[in-house]
């Protein structure tokens, strides 16, 4: 290479956006003028004062300790893939444990099963708006997102007729979030079991992406592979959101015991040889969470519930903003109705520069920029809550009255 030329990008990093990292670097600019900036962009619990459970801490170094240092086998360390195991079953959804995989986060899950499934111009259903590691992840594969709608109108849940329609002979498989990821929305069983009988009578997979599950304000939420352990269900969590400990990057993935699937769990089997194992001493981590206490998932829930009710009742009380009630987790997804030729992105830039508040855009996550919505994440103590909002309610009256 002659001296002075850079070394090529390969072009598919074009289609690979991640709106939720992404936007940090507007508010680092921001930061960099010496004005603070208030985060509510990432779904991370602990910047926010929740602590990881000291037994799965113990359980961790206990392993470092006894020398569980090296490379694990590619699908975990046995003990760990039986506890998930158990989980799944005390859940409702058989899965034995050599249809179990640990995986670095529910992310590297998601990762490794498109991979195994979707061939470039194959197509995905992904929901709208969607966690966006699912567009990022086909873009790179090259595959293609078909998104499927769900209707804030209708508590954000899925649109089946749509879904129905976008079935084709490319459909590699139906991505669901329950619950819902950047909505809240928790699906009720009717809609769930309508989702499985799509997947069930064309044999396209789910992908069930259920790492809230254990976040429901009203109790742990049904996999959906429990309502049918026959048909073709993948279902992912983790240790990052109802456990404390995104940073471990423990999670795990189980395949449905459908023989339909087992070509799929090959599949992936065989690309988790490819990047060895997810980290060794995490694996520790997920038997002492799955079999340990979880008292303080109560806890975790009702701080939850509190802010969510906080933030439905400010948000939906500013003139030109709707806010859908969520039911689960730490998100919402309010709307602003936008003056026209005004984005999502013109929003939330604005709400950053004028009050040093980052939430993130609509479009990040596949929706409409002229839809107005953002994301925001609920995780800070009440009393800062109340007053984000109190000046997100000042900057949207300035913002929809200059427009
Ligand atoms: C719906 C959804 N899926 C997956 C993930 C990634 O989780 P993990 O830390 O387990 O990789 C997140 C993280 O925010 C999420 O919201």
């Amino acid at each position: 290479m002659p001296s002075g030329t850079t070394p090529h990008v390969a072009a598919r990093i074009k289609s690979f956006t991640y709106a939720i990292r992404n936007i940090v670097v507007e508010a680092k600019k921001i930061e960099a003028t010496g004005r603070p900036v208030r985060y509510l962009n990432i779904g991370d619990p602990l910047p926010f004062g929740f602590k990881t459970p000291p037994h799965l801490i113990d359980a961790v170094l206990k392993a470092m300790r006894d020398g569980h240092n090296g490379y694990t086998a590619s699908v975990g360390v046995e003990s760990a893939r039986q506890a998930v195991s158990a989980e799944f079953e005390r859940r409702g959804m058989p899965v034995s444990p050599d249809r179990v995989i640990l995986t670095s986060g529910t992310s590297e899950g998601i990762e490794l099963t498109l991979g195994a499934l979707a061939d470039a111009g194959d197509e995905v259903l992904v929901p709208t708006p969607t966690y966006p590691l699912y567009t990022a992840v086909l873009g790179k594969l090259g595959a293609r997102a078909v998104f499927y709608r769900t209707d804030p109108s209708n508590g954000w849940l899925p649109d089946l007729d749509d879904m129905k329609r976008l079935v084709t002979p490319a459909t590699r498989a139906i991505v669901v979030i329950d619950p819902n990821n950047p909505t809240g929305a928790v699906y009720p069983e009717a809609a769930k079991r309508a989702i499985i009988d799509i997947a069930d009578r064309t044999g396209v997979p789910i992908l069930a992406d259920e790492v809230y599950a254990d976040l429901g304000f009203d109790g742990p939420t049904t996999l959906l592979g429990s309502l049918a352990p026959d048909a073709p269900i993948i279902s992912y969590s983790s240790l990052s959101k109802a456990y404390l400990a995104p940073g471990w990057r423990a999670g795990w993935l189980g395949v449905g015991r459908s023989d339909r699937l087992d070509d799929v769990l090959a599949a992936i089997k065989k690309l988790a040889d490819g990047r060895l194992c997810s980290p060794g001493p995490m694996q520790f981590g997920i038997e002492a969470a799955l079999n340990g206490d979880r008292s303080h998932q109560r806890e975790f829930v009702r701080e939850l519930r509190v802010r969510a009710e906080l933030t439905t009742k400010r948000l939906s009380a500013i003139p030109g903003m709707t806010c859908v009630e969520p039911k689960a987790a730490f998100y919402a997804m309010p709307g602003v109705a936008l003056p026209p030729g005004k984005t999502d992105e013109d929003f939330v830039l604005g709400l950053l520069r004028s009050k040093g508040i980052l939430c993130v855009y609509g479009s990040g996550f596949g929706m409409a920029a002229n839809l107005g919505h953002f994301r925001v994440v609920f995780l800070a103590p009440p009393d800062q809550l109340e007053k984000i909002y109190s000046d997100i309610g000042e900057f949207t009256g300035e913002f929809l009255r200059q427009s």
